[in-house]
């Protein structure tokens, strides 16, 4: 099928790939020139594990090209999908200006030869595909009555799960897919298109074997409505998850509990399921935090408050603020403190620093008046880029990084940093202090390392240490 991708931010680009790696003949348009003239020299304009590889395949397998106008080739498209950033705006609702922009374009240049599907992969408020039919019709304005009368046209939401760091994998191997549309004409279109990953027909790329227990693909047909409600619902349910278990976590830290066996624990239940379940400084990235806003904002308009959506958001901002808490306990004083940060990412595999728990905390102890260094395998260049205001001191390794620091935060459990070699590190600080904001390693190898160690709802061994104080100085 021949296929149009707007937008190449890291939804638009990994689906535009993924759809030519499957056999389609994909175009991607995006208004940032420098971001096409990139694609065009067969660059990633981001870093994604396999995307280079899947596009170099995409280009061999139904083709793939990038333009900066959507004019001649939305004419020749059976399928344009919209696929443009909607960021948040102050008030916590969707900024749908790029998402208006882009069907009015689409209108434009669409014409007469055919039935085509607009579809919505962008993240957008409930009631949005009715807009952006109507912005499509609004952007024939220019056309002859007569010619507008004719276009052909459904709109189908189909809201995108992928993850960054693993999104090629969760693109071809996906749990689900959603479409949600009344109109037979657009699902038929849908079924075609997305045939090769129901079925599970293709050859999977080298490196990235299909998963052993994946035959086929659910794919779910919804209303317009139902699509848009699930794309926000599962990333809220989500954030509660991961909430539930730092919650869980702080509560472990207080009583004496091991928070990772606890999470094991009721992990098993199979009504629960074990992930999501990783206590840590909290969660971040781009989606997490503007579709619970904007949530709770369309539970407004609507005269509701959605009273565990706030409480998610609570929870995570308090969790960040954690990291700065056990500081203090263990250094007292941070002004003039060097502190090192292990990772600026939001996650690992990724250099995407929106709403990065690294970014929100480097800010706090900037601001307390510490001195703030960091390390990341990938995102230091666009963190120094993004945030020039921000006096951090890059570093090119860890360590690098211990080198005269008071203490460590591991932010980003990158898989590299689990093989550091924790007692040099230990050598090089001030003081040995590691607090491990992702649980990264274990508190017996950390402490044998030399480190004073700290991680997340690790309370068992705190209990412990105390009980045996305690003993020790009762038989003084
Ligand atoms: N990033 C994720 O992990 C993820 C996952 C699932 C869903 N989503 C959703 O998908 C959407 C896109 O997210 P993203 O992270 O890829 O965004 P992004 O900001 O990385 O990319 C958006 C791209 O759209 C381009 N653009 C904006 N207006 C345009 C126009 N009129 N014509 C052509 N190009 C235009 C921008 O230049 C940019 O390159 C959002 O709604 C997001 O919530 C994102």
């Amino acid at each position: 099928m021949r296929v149009t991708v707007i937008g190449t931010g890291y939804v638009g680009t990994v689906t535009g790939a993924c759809l030519a790696y499957l056999g389609h003949r994909v175009t991607c348009v995006d208004t940032d020139e420098s971001k096409i003239a990139k694609l065009q020299r067969g660059e990633s304009p981001i870093y994604e594990p396999m995307l280079q590889e899947i596009l170099e395949l995409a280009a061999q397998r139904g083709g793939i090209d990038f333009r900066t106008s959507l004019d001649s080739v939305a004419a020749e498209s059976d399928v344009i999908f919209i696929a443009v950033g909607t960021p948040p705006l102050p008030s916590g609702e969707a900024n749908l200006a790029y998402l208006e922009a882009a069907a009015r374009s689409v209108g434009a240049a669409l014409d007469s030869s055919r039935f085509r599907v607009v579809v919505n992969k962008s993240t957008v408020p409930v009631g949005s595909a009715n807009l952006v039919e109507t912005l499509v019709r609004e952007g024939m304005a220019e056309a002859p009555a007569e010619e507008r009368r004719k276009v052909r046209f459904g709109v189908a939401s189909n809201p995108e799960f992928l993850r960054e760091g693993s999104a090629i994998a969760d693109s071809l191997y996906p749990d689900r897919i959603v479409v949600g549309s009344g109109d037979d004409r657009v699902l038929d279109i849908m079924r075609e298109l997305y045939a090769p990953l129901v079925a599970q027909t293709f050859e999977p790329p080298p490196g990235l074997p299909r998963p052993a227990s994946l035959a086929r693909v659910t794919l779910l047909v919804t209303s317009l409505t139902g699509a848009e409600m699930i794309k926000y619902a599962a990333n809220a349910f989500l954030t509660m998850k991961i909430g539930y278990a730092n919650e869980i976590a702080n509560i472990c830290e207080r009583v004496g509990a091991e928070a990772t066996e606890v999470m094991a624990g009721i992990g098993l239940d199979s009504r629960i399921g074990a992930r999501f379940l990783n206590p840590g400084v909290g969660w971040g990235g781009s989606c997490f935090g503007k579709d619970v806003n904007a949530l709770m904002h369309t539970a407004r308009e609507y005269g509701y408050q959605a009273r565990l959506l706030e409480a998610s958001l609570e929870v995570n901002a308090a969790q960040r603020n954690t990291v700065i808490q056990k500081l203090q306990e263990k250094l007292f004083i941070l002004k003039g403190r060097t502190i090192g940060l292990l990772g600026l990412a939001f996650k690992p595999d990724t250099d995407d620093l929106r709403d990065a728990p690294a970014v929100y905390i480097a800010e706090r102890l900037l601001q307390m008046g510490a001195r703030v260094k960091a390390y990341d395998p990938v995102a230091a260049q666009a963190c120094r880029a993004q945030h020039p205001e921000l006096r951090i001191r890059y570093c090119a390794s860890a360590a690098e990084l211990a080198d005269d620091a008071d203490a460590l935060v591991v932010v980003t459990e990158w898989n590299e940093f689990r093989a550091l070699d924790l007692a040099d590190l230990a050598k090089r600080m001030v003081s040995p202090i590691l607090v491990d904001g992702r649980n990264l390693y274990s508190q017996d190898a950390a402490t044998a390392a030399g480190f004073d160690y700290i991680g997340v709802g690790r309370g068992a061994r705190r209990a412990q240490q105390g009980t045996i104080a305690g003993v020790s100085q009762n038989r003084r």
